[in-house]
Order: C-alpha cells, then sequence, then structure tokens
C-alpha cells in the first residue's frame, strides 16, 4: 500500500524558564496530538535565549529541564525530531549565511525587535537585531512544510518565506516556503492577575501565572485569587475578560463547551467555579509532573534522546546546509 508522505512541521521553544500552563494548553499539548498526523521536528532555542543576558549556569540548567518537560507532556522521541538547537552548528551557520540576504530594513521592522531594544536598553546587541535570520535558518534547514507559530511570532515567520524567496531567487530552489500552521488553535491563556495579558513566565506576579511544575496547592490557591469582575454569573461575555479566561481554561482541560459550563456552575458562585478550575488544572498536569519527576531519575535516558536527536538533525540539517554553500560558491573542504 502507498502511504501519503506526511508533511513537516517544526517548531523551537526559548528556554526561559518553567513552561507555564499557557505554553502547555497554548502550544505543548497541540504538538502532542500531532505526532501520528505529521513528521515533527521540536527543539530548545538556546542560541535565540542568548540575545538577551543569562546566567551561564542557569541557562545550561533551564535548556535541559526545557528538554526534559518537552518529554514529560507526552512528545514522544521516536516519533518525533526532539533536539537542542546549540548541538546541531548548521543552525548557527546557515543563520549567519541568511543574515547575509537579510536587510538592515526589514530586521529594523520587526516588532519583537523594538519591543526587545525597549526593554533591554543597555544591550540591544546584534543577535537581538539577526534573530529572525537565525529563526528562518532553524525552520529552512529542515524544509518545514508547516510552522505552528503564537501570533507573536508571525512576523518571523513571514521574515522566513521572504528570506527564503529572495534565495530561491537568486540560486533556484534551495529552500521550501514554510506556512503557518493554525489548524487546532490552543487555548490563549491570560494572566490570572491582569486578564487582558497573556499569561507569562516572565510576569513579576507569581499568581499571574501557573507554571507546569507549581504544586497542587499552589494551582488551586493562584486560582482562587485570580482576578474576576464584579458580577456573579460564569458566564462567557464581552468584557468579563477574568471569567473568560478561566472559562477558555476549564473548556480547554475538560472538552465541556462555554454553555455546559455555564450551566453546570448556575446559581454557585466565582468561589466554586475557581475552585472547579484549580482542580481540573491539576488533574491534567498531574501526569506530566510524575513524568517529569521520573525523569529526574533517568539522567542516561533524557541526555540519550537529545543526543540521537542531534544526531539525526545533524544529518537533515547538513544537507540543506551543503546545498546552500554551494550555492553561494563556498569552497568545499579537502576530502
Ligand atoms: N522565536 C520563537 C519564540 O520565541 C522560538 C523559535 C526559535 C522558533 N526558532 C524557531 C519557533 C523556529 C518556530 C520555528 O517563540
Amino acid at each position: 500500500m502507498e502511504t501519503e508522505k506526511k508533511k513537516s512541521i517544526l517548531s523551537g521553544i526559548q528556554p526561559t524558564g518553567v513552561f507555564t500552563l499557557g505554553n502547555y494548553l497554548g502550544a505543548i499539548r497541540n504538538w502532542k496530538s500531532m505526532q501520528d498526523e505529521f513528521d515533527c521536528a521540536y527543539f530548545v532555542a538556546d542560541l535565540h535565549s542568548l540575545t538577551v543576558r543569562q546566567d551561564p549556569a542557569d541557562l545550561k540548567k533551564r535548556s535541559l529541564d526545557a528538554y526534559r518537560m518537552l518529554l514529560a507532556s507526552g512528545l514522544d522521541p521516536e516519533k518525533n525530531l526532539m533536539f537542542i538547537q546549540s548541538h546541531v552548528p548548521a543552525h548557527a551557520e546557515l543563520g549567519w549565511i541568511l543574515s547575509c540576504y537579510s536587510l538592515f530594513g526589514e530586521l529594523s521592522r520587526m516588532t519583537q525587535f523594538k519591543d526587545k531594544s525597549a526593554k533591554h536598553e543597555d544591550n540591544i546587541n546584534a543577535g537581538l537585531f539577526d534573530y529572525p535570520a537565525l529563526m528562518a535558518a532553524d525552520i529552512l534547514l529542515y524544509q518545514a512544510d508547516l510552522v505552528p507559530v503564537g501570533a507573536d511570532q508571525t512576523q518571523h515567520l513571514e521574515f522566513t518565506r521572504d528570506v527564503a524567496n529572495r534565495f530561491n531567487g537568486l540560486y533556484g530552489d534551495v529552500f521550501k516556503i514554510p506556512e503557518g500552521y493554525y489548524g487546532k488553535t490552543g487555548a490563549r491563556v491570560m494572566s490570572l492577575q491582569d486578564p487582558t495579558k497573556k499569561m507569562s513566565k516572565s510576569d513579576t506576579n507569581q499568581n499571574a501565572f501557573i507554571s507546569i511544575l507549581d504544586d497542587p496547592k499552589v494551582i488551586v490557591n493562584k486560582f482562587k485569587r485570580a482576578v474576576t469582575d464584579s458580577e456573579t454569573e460564569v458566564a462567557f461575555r464581552e468584557g468579563k475578560d477574568g471569567i473568560n479566561n478561566l472559562m477558555g481554561i476549564y473548556s480547554a482541560v475538560t472538552g465541556k463547551s462555554m454553555d455546559e459550563i455555564t450551566q453546570e456552575f448556575a446559581g454557585k458562585g466565582y468561589g466554586d467555579f475557581k475552585i472547579a478550575v484549580g482542580e481540573a488544572v491539576v488533574e491534567e498536569l498531574r501526569p506530566i509532573q510524575e513524568e517529569y519527576a521520573r525523569l529526574l531519575t533517568e539522567k542516561d535516558y533524557v541526555e540519550a534522546c537529545y543526543k540521537k536527536g542531534a544526531e539525526t538533525a545533524a544529518y537533515v540539517a547538513g544537507k540543506t546546509l551543503s546545498k546552500v554553500k554551494k550555492k553561494v560558491g563556498l569552497l568545499p573542504p579537502a576530502k
């Protein structure tokens, strides 16, 4: 029987701390559901993290934690290509080459660059500026068909397509032009303290976000403290940002519709609802937390996974990189 070739998907996640419920419901949980349908590659984007100053020991720890977290979330390293970006030198190499095909003007227009330079005024480094070229390299090296990205990264994906088209225009079809993947959109999880803002692990208020590894009691308490409004009905309505967010989370975790949720909590107050959301989230995260704890004792296994991941990635990426080098006229090394 002839099997159709699966489409390939690639995405990266920066090791900026323990993942939040937002990362999980918005991205990682969907990655898990895609592992049979697509050829998937996921990596820890540690090189991208260097664009803002990092504590070396901390970065190293967070990169390992992030990789372990991907495994604990149910991504199967046999089905998905899972690696650490800096273990595959082709990323930095193609990143450099592509930066020579990226224009100052277009990089200057990137909103992430503008935001981050405003935030890190004392360290507006060339890497921060060149970030999109490295991200383009990440994607193009694997000839990915699809890239699931959040709204904050669509401009970078657009840039990737522009650079790829420019390069192909000069040298012939070298790169596959990737598309955004917006298939099953994950829940957009907002801050529990300011539901108009996205939930973020860098929030200074610990009550604003749920970390995937938060203790069950902490999780329930954070939900109890979640900011809502002065009404009492659990209903999804314009202006009820806090309740809408909690309903979105509850719906994502239980599969219930907004109407079903409203019925379930009819006549009950926000207090009961918040506890129910907290408890549902605890149950959702329990298997991940248990698997994470187990993997902490399986150091060799985790290491073997990212070793194999890097080897396979280097092989796949190497093919594209060799083609690129040949096209632009770099002398091949002597055999
Ligand atoms: N820039 C992405 C983010 O911060 C992470 C990332 C790096 C990425 N390289 C990528 C995502 C390639 C998708 C594809 O979220």
